[in-house]
């Protein structure tokens, strides 16, 4: 059954499409920052504090089922004023003390609000998950005016990120498994020797430099 005729439909889409080209322009803007830290730090240090930068804008389906979690009808407002991870940027570096200078660089900007802090590399979930997170506000210059959108950005070494995607994928398929439990602690023992890697290597380098 068809309610609406196709021209109302995109009428009725144009309020959602504007916002997801708000927060693609508020990606825009902090993955240049974030370049920009990139290139001046390895000017000064001879290498790139960072390895990749990824980022992605949540998916309307996983945005619909963010809402409903919450209990919220889908609606521009409450997208904006309750969900801080529409854009989301992942940043791996190399080692952990690179995270704290990068995000510490990005965070003292004079146009940048920092929301909220999530530090689960100092304070590891009990999974053995480790990141460290980071809700910004930025302002975006439309044709209308300035507007504040918000961006997660969370930053990673690539042991941290080889973890988290496979324990991604634990979270996906535990229903399915006759194990979890187990699989879950042998992850959480891989997060510990990643984590101990981690600051190892970190010690070299500091040595080699
Ligand atoms: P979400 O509702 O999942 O966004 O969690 P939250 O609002 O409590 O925020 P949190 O900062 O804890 O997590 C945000 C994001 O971090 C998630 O969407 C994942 O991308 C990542 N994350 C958090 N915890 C885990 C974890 O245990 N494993 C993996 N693989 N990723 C995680
Ligand atoms: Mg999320």
């Amino acid at each position: 059954m068809q309610s609406e005729n196709p021209e109302e439909m995109l009428d009725n889409m144009q309020p959602f499409l504007d916002m997801m080209m708000n927060y693609e322009c508020a990606l825009m803007e902090i993955e240049t920052k974030l370049k920009v830290l990139n290139s001046e730090f390895a000017l000064q240090h001879n290498r790139n504090p960072f390895e990749s930068i990824k980022s992605r804008l949540k998916k309307p389906i996983s945005i619909i089922g963010k809402l409903r979690k919450k209990g919220l009808d889908f609606t521009i407002e409450n997208i904006e004023e309750n969900l801080t991870d529409i854009a989301g940027i992942r940043v791996i570096c190399s080692f952990p003390e690179d995270i704290y200078a990068v995000s510490d660089l990005l965070a003292k900007q004079d146009d940048i609000t920092v929301i909220e802090v999530k530090d689960y590399i100092r304070k590891p979930k009990s999974n053995g998950y480790r990141s460290l997170h980071l809700i910004v506000e930025i302002p975006i210059f439309l044709t209308t005016g300035k507007k504040y959108m918000k961006v997660e950005v969370q930053f990673r070494t690539i042991a941290m990120d080889f973890w988290a995607s496979l324990d991604h994928k634990l979270k996906y398929k535990k229903d399915n498994l006759k194990h979890p439990e187990l699989i879950a602690k042998e992850l959480k023992k891989c997060a510990d020797t990643i984590t101990s890697v981690d600051y190892k290597m970190q010690e070299i380098r500091n040595m080699l430099e």
